[in-house]
């Protein structure tokens, strides 16, 4: 069963500071933390489902933009006590638990609660002292052999704060979804201001922890951003402005960085990147390091594998600084034990659909309407030969109904995955759903040049819109069907939300159909 929705986001609008405090135990004194003001100025969210639990995640910061990335918090170790209900108004409690949220973290904290119901709906919050956080709700994933029951989902990506207002977010909370995915460009590093009254802060390009903190503040004080977390549990993958402009591995686009210092950036990065989402212990970040790509089960119904395509990848060719042929087999993407974990993982899988959540376009998608070939190097594109011995691996393996979903092209596209790009008649391996960005890119267009490129070059495209939103995904056994809805602006507030296109993936026949293009 699931809930009225307009009755749980009014319910966790007025659930903040002051709430009555039932249904938690009393704290001992030293449990009793004074904070300045609020500390749950945040929000709360979930992600990651598994069958029997979700992670919990808040973090304390009564004074979030805070310039020494501190959030206003004491430099010492708080109770955070949370519990789970089976309803939003916690009569039916059956779990809670109390983590450290420790200044080496940002007062982070992720609850890792198990325990849980396969495939049931379920509340939670938090409390600090005698603050008591707004009040989520979330989903765990149906047990592993469950196989009829459907999933429900919508992707996104590309929130580039001063370029828009979320404006779909608020749409996204009145959907009915099990599950949001997200597929990278949470944050962006750089110090535009905009013309929409929301600039970066702090106003400059961000290097350090503290810096990566106050500009993740400064991202998740979106009311928007914060309902869409509180609503559903989320499932992330990064791409490449959650540290810096396509920067690949240890190589910074910018040659004055050296490798060092550019790794003493990104693990500034991941930290803050960590500490603001809802991740589970298994990312923990290890200096620049951090295990981000992993394997989340719906059931026997859909599988995503959740791919890293910057952490590892080899530098991006360029003509001038870095020559290199994107078909060059010693080229990678995603590196060697990620490609063949991924490969091994589709090889084993026993869902119907296996869906790759991932970061950058992988359908070939030649800018030039001639006869000649314009590709760019961020993407798979030029990663050419990685890419083939990804679509050569599925076909082999005999992978079912292969789905990509990707974001980073702030456009809608949806292609069909050929064996060879140039030949139409090679066979079709799968389907790719690009999603636009949420607000990147300002309020964009139907039809952009490069749409309109897209559609001329390759025959494998059959939809591309530069209009910003997110797609909802609705899978049963027979079918994978995507609604691509878009607002129609984001540079002012309260656009409506249509659905532009659709499409079907049906069980047992690669690529995407048709349902309707307006
Ligand atoms: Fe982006």
């Amino acid at each position: 069963m699931r809930l009225d929705r307009r009755k749980f986001l009014g319910l966790a609008g007025v659930t903040g500071m002051g709430a009555a405090i039932a249904g938690f135990s009393a704290a001992p004194a030293w449990a009793t933390p004074k904070f300045t003001g609020n500390p749950f100025t945040l929000g709360v969210a979930s992600g990651d489902p598994l069958p029997n639990g979700v992670v919990l995640w808040t973090r304390l910061a009564p004074e979030p933009l805070a310039a020494d990335g501190r959030g206003g918090m004491p430099d010492r170790v708080i109770p955070v006590h949370w519990e789970v209900a089976e309803d939003e108004r916690f009569g039916r409690v059956v779990a809670r638990g109390v983590e450290r949220a420790a200044p080496e973290l940002g007062h982070s904290v992720h609850a890792e609660v198990g325990r849980l119901r396969p495939g049931r709906e379920y509340f939670y919050r938090f409390r600090a002292g005698r603050e008591i956080s707004p009040v989520g709700r979330t989903r765990t994933a149906p047990e592993a052999w469950a196989g009829n029951d459907g999933l429900r989902f919508a992707f996104a990506s590309c929130q580039n704060l001063p370029a828009g207002f979320y404006t779909a977010y608020r749409h996204m909370v009145q959907e009915d979804l099990d599950l949001v995915v997200f597929l990278g460009d949470y944050i962006y590093e750089g110090d535009a201001q905009g013309t929409i009254g929301r600039g970066h802060l702090p106003n400059a390009e961000v290097f350090s922890l503290a810096d990566y903190r106050v500009r993740h503040a400064n991202y998740r004080s979106d009311a928007d951003l914060q309902a869409a977390h509180a609503a559903f549990p989320w499932l992330m993958t990064w791409d490449d402005h959650e540290v810096e402009n396509n920067y690949a591995d240890e190589i910074s686009e910018d040659p004055a960085q050296t490798p060092e210092a550019f790794l003493r950036r990104r693990a500034a990065a991941y930290q803050a990147y960590y500490e603001h989402l809802p991740l589970r212990r298994a990312a923990f970040p290890q200096g620049p390091d951090m295990r981000l790509y992993r394997r989340v089960r719906y059931g026997r119904l859909a599988e995503f594998s959740v791919l890293d395509g910057r952490q590892y990848r080899s530098d991006q060719c360029d003509a001038t600084t870095q020559p290199c042929d994107p078909a060059d087999p010693s080229r990678t993407m995603l590196g060697e034990e990620q490609e063949r974990w991924l490969l091994d993982g589709l090889a084993r899988s026993r869902s119907t659909w296996n869906v790759i959540a991932q970061q950058t376009v992988i359908a070939q998608n030649d800018t030039d309407p001639g006869p000649g070939k314009q590709l760019s190097t961020d993407n798979w594109n030029g990663y050419q030969a990685a890419r083939q011995r990804l679509f050569d691996g599925v076909l082999e393996r005999g992978v079912d109904n292969f789905v990509v979903i990707t974001g980073d092209a702030h456009r809608s596209m949806v292609a069909d995955l050929k064996q060879n790009f140039d030949d139409p008649s090679s066979r079709t391996v799968g389907a790719e759903f690009l999603g636009t960005s949420i607000s990147s890119g300002g309020d964009g267009a139907d039809l952009d040049a490069t749409c309109r490129n897209w559609l001329a070059a390759n025959p494998h495209v059959k939809f591309a819109n530069a209009r910003r939103g997110y797609v909802r995904c609705s899978l049963s056994p027979d079918e994978f069907r995507t609604d691509y809805r878009v607002v129609q602006y984001v540079t002012t507030k309260d656009s409506p939300i249509k659905t532009q296109a659709s499409f079907v993936v049906e069980n047992g026949r690669p690529g995407a159909q048709v349902d309707s293009i307006q």
